[in-house]
């Protein structure tokens, strides 16, 4: 039985596939303002060490958990150790974590929805460059409509993952995320050329090492864990489809190097546009909602036609690139009430409908009305954000790689590394591969972990 689980096509399928969990919000919303709020090209360049030195040596770990048990990400764990009660109780993360971001990445998926209709309706376009960025004070600030489209949005993701149209959504995902690449190229190229530009293709160029905090660490690592949906189960659920022949070295390294690639373009297409506007590069999760339409709104004087469809296609392609994240987020939850408790999938999606749709409301007020209300000195949102990145990602993160680098036989983990000792470059790479794994990363993530508390 356990044979008949699908596969994945070929190597190009699988980073294709990975690529399409990893490359998201996290990329193109989430990534400049982090580098806007912790200090530019310091944050730029902790975070690509980071990745390639941490995050990748973790996605490893998540691929071979997964192709090794060869199950969901709940039941892999406990799999593999044998139904140990510890780690069959930390599955439980797998299925939370998700869940969490779900609630206030639809709000996200929403505030792209509402921008989208104002494209459409060439709202952009006949805005001065001034006004297009300042809408999104008025807009996020608002009761009604944030709400609306974050439950609009919500509504689509769950309608679909209850009608289970997946295949149709991962084909559209391959044809969208080549589009939307595109379109960044065409904004980046736009965005360093406006007047004033330059200044922020120094911000991205230039650390100011004088900037790098432990904070700059900690979320520089958050943000690399969540931009490749690390620490959810999501990659191991993945890995679980991987064939026993392909190079899980290959495909981790291509899905990490596109996903990392992807975040750099989008933080050239935007912070440039940032300082043109005279936007303050810390603006928060808005940063983009500011930018991008002052870009637009400049094009639009000079090239109406073009700049419509631009825009059009560019919010088009963030509601898809964030559908398909989200879908599979909100999948989690639903196959496990299936499997669990015995409910029809319709009745799963509602629940999830409900859960994150109540906690998106609250987040998406925390823009506008709830501005005020603040826990340990953050909005609801940005408390939300931080204990799933900050705190709940990188927990389960550490149990992955403990996992592997400590409970795990060591001769197996090599087995899965070098497909049992027949590639040589995986063989010549190991020691320095599972050195990474038992000691480095879970050190660094254990260090950061405690440097959140003491800030
Ligand atoms: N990585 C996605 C992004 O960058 C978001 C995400 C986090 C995700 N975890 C996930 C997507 C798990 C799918 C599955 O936007």
């Amino acid at each position: 039985m356990a044979d008949k689980r699908e596969k994945f096509g070929g190597r190009l399928a699988v980073i294709l596939a990975m690529a399409g969990s990893a490359i998201g919000l996290g990329n193109i919303w989430r990534f400049p303002y982090m580098v806007g709020e912790h200090g530019g090209a310091a944050f730029v360049v902790v975070y690509v060490v980071a990745t390639l030195l941490i995050s990748l040596p973790v996605f490893l770990a998540e691929v071979m958990i997964g192709r090794r048990s060869h199950t969901n990400s709940r039941d892999a764990f406990a799999r593999l150790s044998r139904q140990h009660p510890f780690w069959k109780g930390a599955g439980y993360l797998t299925i939370l974590i998700p869940t969490l971001i779900a609630c206030y990445y639809s709000v996200i998926g929403g505030w792209s929805v509402e921008y989208f209709v104002k494209s459409c309706s060439l709202a952009f376009v006949r805005m001065s460059p001034g006004e297009a960025s300042a809408f999104f004070g008025s807009f996020a600030s608002s009761t009604w409509t944030p709400v609306i489209m974050h439950l609009v949005f919500l509504g689509i993701t769950v309608a679909v993952v209850a009608g289970g149209v997946k295949s149709g959504i991962e084909k559209f995902s391959k044809i969208s995320l080549p589009v939307l690449f595109v379109l960044i190229l065409v904004i980046l190229t736009y965005s360093v050329s406006l007047p004033g530009a330059g200044e922020g293709v120094r911000y991205l160029l230039h650390p100011d090492w004088g900037e790098l905090t432990p904070r700059t660490f900690a979320f520089a690592m958050g943000q690399s864990f969540y931009s490749l949906s690390l620490g959810m189960g999501a990659i191991i659920t993945y890995g679980s489809y991987v064939s026993k022949e392909e190079n899980i070295l290959t495909t981790s390294g291509g899905t990490a190097v596109s996903d990392l690639l992807f975040a750099i373009l989008a933080g050239f297409a935007i912070m440039p546009a940032v300082f043109a506007a005279g936007i303050e590069p810390g603006a928060g999760p808005g940063l983009i909602f500011q930018s991008i339409p002052y870009v637009f709104a400049k094009m639009g004087a000079g090239l109406p036609v073009v700049s419509s469809v631009v825009a059009i296609l560019f919010f088009l392609a963030i509601i898809v690139a964030a559908m398909t994240s989200i879908i599979s987020l909100v999948e989690v939850g639903v196959s496990f009430l299936v499997e669990r408790s015995g409910m029809s999938r319709l009745r799963a999606c509602l629940v999830l409908f409900v859960i994150c749709g109540g906690f998106g409301v609250l987040c998406a007020l925390s823009f506008g009305p709830l501005a005020g209300v603040k826990i340990a000195g953050m909005t609801i949102f940005d408390l939300f954000d931080w204990v799933c990145s900050n705190i709940l990602l990188l927990v389960m993160a550490l149990l992955s790689i403990i996992f592997v680098g400590w409970i795990l036989p060591r001769r197996v983990v090599r087995d899965e590394f070098t497909n049992g000792g027949s590639l040589p470059v995986n063989e010549r790479l190991f020691p320095v591969v599972y050195f990474l794994i038992k000691w480095v990363a879970p050190i660094a993530v254990i260090i950061i972990f405690f440097t959140n508390f003491m800030l």
